[in-house]
This record gives structure tokens, C-alpha cells and sequence, in this order.
């Protein structure tokens, strides 16, 4: 008799190590809101763009795949979406789930879906609603989280095939990643302030990047991050430190990635920072932005 039939400290079928969750440790949770600063001039940068789009559209439902402490879903419950959002990460969606509480009696957020997922067990983690949503959101370089730990990409294939299959026939899917091509030649961010990170907080971040086999497989970042303190006291200010790990991928690259996941079926277009993007402009954009419209 094995172990194992005695006693039993898993679900059959469940890895004993699962995907690691880079937020597990709440350190970078407790500091997110405060590391990308004000909620709503972040998001003013975009929201009309997003906004717009999904108005034009037609879009009603809409999935965001990776909410971490819900600042984009906010937006979009605040604009009148159905919204269903979900993370991985509990430590993260603790933030989303109070924010949830606290506008309670607003029938928006009294409605508002908010649950625990992974993009790798989508379809069994969430309930997709008939053929699927209207449209599917995944923003602030959170697909860039998923690691590559096989080395052949097969768990980005899973995880993208999985949120395009939350798409409806016809409805669109917003992912973002920040410009890793500029990234790996320069070994520097673009030039130009984060557009997802509004904090005037001090910071700094150092960059790491893990070549496998002459190829980028891992950019690691180290973010210390000093917090405003209501005593503070000059000779030892609070600093938060976390570090955060991204799979580095090139437009191209990912642009191939997205094209299998909707089994072709998909109009495909790219933008810079949330404007028109021409390959090889003076401006390097600090995030690409993918529209992937699926087509039957
Ligand atoms: C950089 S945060 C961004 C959150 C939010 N969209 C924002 O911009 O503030 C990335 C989020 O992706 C989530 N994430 C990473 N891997 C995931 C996975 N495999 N499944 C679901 N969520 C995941 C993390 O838990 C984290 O909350």
C-alpha cells in the first residue's frame, strides 16, 4: 500500500508545486498601491483609449485576467461594464475584494465578479458565460509574469490559448507587455515616464537579465521603494523592498503567440503606449499593446 492511499495531503492530479506566485509573500501587494500612485491619474492615461475601444465595440461583459488589486476592473465597473475579474494571487486580490466592500451599496459594485483564477486552469477555474465574453482584458505587463520554466513556451501557449478561449466569436482581447525588444538592446527601460506607474515615491530598480542557451529567459527586477512615513525620521526612512521576475517577450515573438492561440482566427493590431505604432518610429513606446479582435 503506498503512502500516498493512507495519507493523502493533495487532490490527485494536483502537482504538489504549483506555479509560484510572485505576490505570495504580500510584500509587493502591500506596496502596489502605493508603487503605482494615484489610481486615477494612472488610469486616465488610458482610459479614454480603452474605453472608447470597447464602446466601439459594442462590449458589455468583460473578463480582466489578471485584476491584482483591481485598478483597471475599478475603472471599468465605474464606466458601466459587467465586470468579472480574477488573479491568482489571493494577496493581491484581498485589495480588490475590500475596495469591492467598501462601494457595496453602489449597484455596480454590488455586481461587480471577483474570483481567484490562473490563466493555466481558466476554463476550470471560471464559469464562461454562453459563447464567451465580450471582451477580455490582461494589463500592466502581467502575461510577462507567467515563467518559461520548460524553456519550450508551452505554459505561455496553455495560458494564452485559455484566455483567447474566453473570448466570444467576434468579441476582442487587450494584452499588454512592456517593450522587452529595447529592453535586451539596450539594457535600459525607453526613455520617458512608465505610463502604468504614476508614483512620485523614491525608487529604484535594478535590472537583471538570465540568458539560457544565448537566449533571454528571465528579466529580473528589484524594486526598493521608499514609503512616506506620517514620522518620519530622515536617518531611517521606511523602504519596502520586493523583487518581481518577467519573461521577456519580443513583439514579434508574442505577436506569433496570440496568432496560434485564436487558431489564426484573429485581426491583429499593435499599439505604442496606447497610440499608433509604426516598427522602427524616433519614439520607442514603453508598452505594446495588442488588439486582438477573434473572428469566428
Ligand atoms: C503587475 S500585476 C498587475 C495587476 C493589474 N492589472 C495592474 O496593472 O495593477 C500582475 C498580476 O498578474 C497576476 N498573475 C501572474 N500570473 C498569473 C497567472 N498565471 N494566473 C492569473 N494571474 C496571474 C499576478 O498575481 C498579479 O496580480
Amino acid at each position: 500500500m503506498s503512502v500516498d492511499s493512507v495519507f493523502r495531503t493533495r487532490s490527485l492530479g494536483v502537482a504538489a508545486v504549483g506555479l509560484p506566485d510572485q505576490y505570495a509573500d504580500g510584500k509587493a501587494a502591500k506596496v502596489w498601491q502605493l508603487y503605482i500612485g494615484d489610481t486615477q491619474s494612472r488610469t486616465a492615461e488610458y482610459k479614454s483609449w480603452v474605453v472608447r475601444l470597447l464602446r466601439e465595440q459594442g462590449v458589455r461583459s468583460v473578463l480582466d485576467v489578471a485584476c491584482g488589486t483591481g485598478v483597471d476592473s475599478i475603472m471599468l465597473v465605474e464606466e458601466g461594464f459587467q465586470m468579472v475579474s480574477v488573479d491568482a494571487s489571493d494577496k493581491m486580490l484581498k485589495y480588490a475584494l475590500k475596495s469591492r466592500w467598501d462601494r457595496r451599496k453602489e449597484t455596480a459594485f454590488d455586481q461587480w465578479v471577483i474570483e481567484e483564477a490562473n490563466w493555466l486552469t481558466l476554463s476550470e477555474d471560471i464559469q464562461k458565460p454562453g459563447q464567451g465574453f465580450d471582451a477580455v482584458i490582461c494589463l500592466g505587463n502581467s502575461f510577462a509574469h507567467l515563467p518559461d520554466f520548460k524553456g519550450d513556451q508551452s505554459d505561455q501557449k496553455l495560458a494564452l490559448t485559455n484566455i483567447a478561449s474566453m473570448v466570444r466569436p467576434g468579441g476582442i482581447l487587450i494584452i499588454d507587455h512592456r517593450n522587452y525588444d529595447y529592453i535586451l538592446e539596450t539594457g535600459l527601460a525607453p526613455p520617458g515616464k512608465n505610463i502604468y506607474y504614476k508614483s512620485d515615491l523614491t525608487q529604484d530598480i535594478s535590472t537583471s537579465v538570465l540568458w539560457v542557451n544565448n537566449k533571454p529567459h528571465m528579466i529580473t527586477l528589484d524594486y526598493t521603494i521608499q514609503i512616506p512615513d506620517e514620522n518620519p525620521d530622515e536617518n531611517n526612512p521606511e523602504v519596502s523592498k520586493f523583487r518581481l521576475s518577467y519573461y521577456p517577450h519580443r513583439l514579434d515573438s508574442f505577436k506569433s503567440l496570440l496568432s496560434e492561440a485564436f487558431h489564426g482566427k484573429v485581426e491583429h493590431s499593435v499599439y505604442g503606449d496606447f497610440s499608433a505604432y509604426k516598427p522602427g518610429q524616433d519614439k520607442a513606446p514603453c508598452y505594446f499593446i495588442h488588439v486582438c479582435k477573434k473572428t469566428s
